[in-house]
């Protein structure tokens, strides 16, 4: 079991870190390589920041790996990213189970392709009780989505006479997103040097502190990302409740 209160450089260390790993193609451009090559390497990078996450005792690492707008790409593109997430679904899973890592995906399944949902369901069913570090998969996620699917899920429950109007809070919402259980990220990193949030997990950054890093995601590391838990603990959290 990890430490209960993992320390970073004295502080704790966040329990939920979420990335948005972007730059996987101006990596690949840089150096005169396909596309592919910088997803590839991008998925290597996964395999090293979910390893050192672990070790630095953080409990949830979401990944932001495709989103409900990169349908839009070349489909050529697409069909490259499916193809090495069902790579990484196949070749991970034993790993990660061995490692203890639990495997949970957020975003809309019935887009995706069957035999995609099925490496999902056996990846979230084999590490299902594992409890190191939870590893949570955005895939066709957007955080729009995300919080349209709550509407209608709390709109049927009303309907059904399950839920009154008046009882629709802030906690109904979030019984109502992909996971329900997964505490809000105390630290969002974004990679490539972007600062935006492209639709990412939008319900659950309200108070997340950002941190925005240059690097290109296939040369993110365990460095680069105690350069960002570090960065996080230095700062001071608010919660509009600061005394003036
Ligand atoms: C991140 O890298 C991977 C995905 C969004 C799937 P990009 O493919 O966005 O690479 P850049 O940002 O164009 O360099
Ligand atoms: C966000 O990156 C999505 C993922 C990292 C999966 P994009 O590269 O798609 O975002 P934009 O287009 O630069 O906003
Ligand atoms: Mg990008």
């Amino acid at each position: 079991m990890a430490n209960p209160e993992p320390q970073f450089g004295g502080a704790p260390v966040p329990r939920h870190v979420a990335i948005i790993m972007d730059g996987n193609r101006r990596w690949a451009r840089g150096r005169n390589l396909p596309r592919l090559e910088g997803h590839r390497r991008g998925a290597e990078a996964v395999r090293n920041t979910v390893r050192a996450a672990a070790e630095m005792g953080i409990e949830y690492l979401t990944l932001f790996a495709f989103s409900s707008e990169n349908w839009s790409r070349p489909q050529q593109e697409v069909r490259d990213l499916m193809g090495l997430l069902r790579l990484y679904l196949r070749r991970e899973l034993a790993e990660l189970h061995a490692n203890g890592v639990r495997v949970r995906i957020i975003g809309e399944r019935d887009e995706l392709d069957p035999d995609i949902c099925g490496l999902i369901e056996r990846a979230e069913e084999t590490t299902r009780n594992n409890g190191r570090v939870t590893l949570i998969i955005a895939l066709n996620y957007g955080g729009q989505a995300e919080i349209a699917r709550a509407a209608r899920e709390l709109a049927q429950r009303v309907a059904r006479g399950e839920l009154k109007v008046e009882d629709i809070d802030e906690a109904a919402v979030w019984s109502c997103l992909y996971a329900p259980d997964v505490p809000e990220p105390e630290l969002l990193i974004r990679t490539s040097g972007e600062q935006r949030l492209s639709n990412f997990m939008l319900w659950q950054t309200a108070y997340t502190e950002f941190v925005f890093d240059d690097v290109l995601w296939p040369d993110f590391d365990r460095a680069a990302l105690e350069r960002a838990v570090a960065t996080y603990c230095g700062r001071e959290r608010r919660f509009g409740g600061q005394v003036g």
